[in-house]
Parts: structure tokens; C-alpha cells; sequence
């Protein structure tokens, strides 16, 4: 079992990318995925420090970031809040009671243990509305599963696994701009029917 708060007490955060992801910031650029066409509300579980939430919030989403370290606060609360979004420290696979528009996964799926895999499904499947889309960089791709984690692998097949049947691919490719370099990292979209 990992302690998150202690890792990020002993900044032993290795995931930290210290930014946005930028292969995001890129699509943000593009307006892809775009807080148009009826997308606005916007989930980032497990955020970490934040700055995929931010740069989603500064995109125009309406964010909710959501991580169980409670440390974190102090750094990202104001700072969402000001982009009109908000920090909430919770258990993410314990969400209920909200709807999003859009999901955005980036190494959450990938940190958990990969019995709680089929939790991560429920709880996107109860906060992701009709139409709406779960967007993720599937890192570690291709990690085999013997190799131990986190990050543990990840791929579209346990994403649809977990996720279970009324999920579309819209997109599944590999990142044009890498954020993590031990292994590669895709860029996938399911949009929920
Ligand atoms: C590998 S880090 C990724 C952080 C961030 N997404 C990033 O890319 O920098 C995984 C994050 O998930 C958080 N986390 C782990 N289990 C969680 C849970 N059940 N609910 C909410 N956050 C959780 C950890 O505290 C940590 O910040």
C-alpha cells in the first residue's frame, strides 16, 4: 500500500512532471479536447500537484481536482479557485453525486492497485455523463504487469476492461509531445454513449 502524502512529504514524486503533461497542453492549444460544444465540466482524479488541472482550468473548464493528500492544499486550492475551479481532497473511486463532461486521466489509473481497477471503472461510469469523454495518457504502455508497479501497466484493453460495455474509442494513438520517458505513452478518448 503506498503513502501518498508521505511520498510527496519526501518529494519522492517521480510522475511530477513539474508542468502540464505536454502532449495536453499541446491539444489545449488545438482546442482539442476544447471546453466548446457543450464541454465544460471537467474532473481530474488524482491530480497530484495540479497542473494538468490548471492548465485545463486556464483552457476554460470548469475543473474539479480531487487527490487524497491533503498537503497539497495549501499549493492548489487559491490557485484553481482563481481559474474558477476547485481542490477537493476525497477519495477519488469513492465519487458519486457529480457529473462531468470530461475525464482527464493522466498516470491516476496506472498508480492504484490493479484489484481497484474495476473501482476506477465504477466511479467513472457514475461521474461521466452520456456523451461525455475520458481522455488519458495511457502510460506506462506496454510495462508488462510482472514488472510490478506503480506506475503498473496501462493499456486500452484494461481502460475497457475496467470500464465495461457503452464506450466508443474516438481516438488511441501514440503522443506527438512525450512527458514521461521510461516507457511510451499513448493518447486515448472514449466517449461514453
Ligand atoms: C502517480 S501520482 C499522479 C499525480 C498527477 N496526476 C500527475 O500526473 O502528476 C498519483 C496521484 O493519485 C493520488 N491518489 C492515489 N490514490 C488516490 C485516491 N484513491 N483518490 C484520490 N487520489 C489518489 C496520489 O496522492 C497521487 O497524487
Amino acid at each position: 500500500m503506498i503513502d501518498w502524502s508521505e511520498r510527496y512529504r519526501t518529494l519522492d514524486t517521480p510522475w511530477n512532471l513539474g508542468g502540464p503533461h505536454p502532449d495536453l497542453v499541446r491539444r489545449l492549444q488545438m482546442s482539442e479536447p476544447g471546453p466548446r460544444d457543450g464541454f465544460r465540466d471537467a474532473l481530474v482524479a488524482g491530480c497530484g500537484h495540479g497542473h494538468d488541472a490548471l492548465a485545463l482550468a486556464a483552457a476554460g473548464f470548469v475543473v474539479t481536482a480531487v487527490d487524497i493528500v491533503h498537503d497539497l492544499r495549501d499549493e492548489l486550492e487559491e490557485r484553481l479557485a482563481a481559474l474558477g475551479g476547485r481542490f477537493v481532497i476525497t477519495d477519488a473511486l469513492a465519487l458519486e453525486g457529480e457529473m462531468f463532461d470530461v475525464v482527464f486521466d493522466h498516470t491516476f489509473f496506472c498508480a492504484i492497485d490493479p484489484a481497484m481497477r474495476a473501482d476506477w471503472g465504477a466511479m467513472i461510469r457514475r461521474v461521466l455523463r452520456p456523451g461525455g469523454l475520458l481522455a488519458s495518457i495511457v502510460y506506462p504502455f506496454s510495462k508488462p504487469m510482472e514488472e510490478g508497479g506503480p506506475p503498473w501497466g496501462m493499456s486500452r484493453d484494461a481502460i475497457e476492461s475496467a470500464l465495461g460495455t457503452g464506450f466508443e474509442v474516438l481516438a488511441d494513438e501514440p503522443v506527438v509531445e512525450k512527458g514521461h520517458q521510461t516507457w511510451p505513452e499513448r493518447w486515448l478518448v472514449m466517449r461514453r454513449a
